[in-house]
């Protein structure tokens, strides 16, 4: 039954493109942390798609139990109990060892005091050249992608002025500042993007 499992159209739309991609950049065996988990359908594709990962779920400390109906009901071997992390408070120490990052819609409803904890929290979570991959509609050049995303952004800022669609360069210059460097940024279906991080230093340096 669908019905007692929270439920994104969204991420049945994406997550057959964002898994295309996602194979070609988590190659090896480890352990993948996912930031924002939310309903877990992104969690339970990639996982069962991708065997030779460890999926580790984690979302806000009010949201992180959201995913367990589809964990459930899933019981793949290869996804760990869901952990509480808020990105800014949370205990990033805690985490197990993990050897790349996933997180999708999350950067556009953090508070930017968030993303830059997030890129700080990965930078030390991360060993040298691990992967971050960041999902979600990004602007470029003070401009947005599409009259769809530009009304996203209107509705987000209405709701909550701390959120909104995140340009590019600021991305890029808070990666810089963390270690992390933009390798790759792909283009997917519905005006969103991949972004594709790789940590070139350890943290700190
Ligand atoms: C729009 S939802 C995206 C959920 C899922 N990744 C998806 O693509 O459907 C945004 C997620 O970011 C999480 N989030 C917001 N602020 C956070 C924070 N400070 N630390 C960790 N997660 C946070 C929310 O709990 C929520 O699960």
């Amino acid at each position: 039954m669908q019905t007692d499992k929270p439920f994104s159209q969204a991420c049945e739309n994406n997550k057959a493109p964002i898994l295309e991609q996602l194979s070609g950049f988590f190659t090896q065996p480890g352990t993948i942390l996912e930031i924002g988990t939310g309903t877990g359908q992104h969690a339970v594709h990639f996982a069962s798609h991708l065997p030779h990962l460890t999926w580790q779920p984690s979302d806000h400390p009010q949201n992180d139990q959201l995913c367990m109906p589809w964990l459930d009901e899933a019981r793949l071997p290869n996804i760990n109990p869901p952990l509480p992390l808020d990105v800014i408070t949370g205990d990033w120490a805690h985490l197990p060892a993990i050897s790349g990052v996933f997180s999708a819609n999350t950067a556009h409803i953090m508070a930017w005091e968030e993303v830059e904890a997030m890129f700080r929290g990965i930078s030390n979570a991360l060993p040298v050249n691990g992967i971050f991959c960041l999902y979600g509609p990004f602007s470029y050049g003070g401009r947005h992608t599409s009259p769809s995303n530009e009304r996203f952004n209107r509705s987000l800022r209405a709701q909550a002025p701390h959120m909104g669609i995140r340009a590019i360069e600021d991305l890029r210059r808070l990666g810089e500042s963390t270690g992390l460097v933009l390798e790759r940024d792909v283009d997917l279906p519905a005006n969103n993007r991949l972004l594709v991080w790789l940590l070139t230093r350890p943290s700190g340096q």
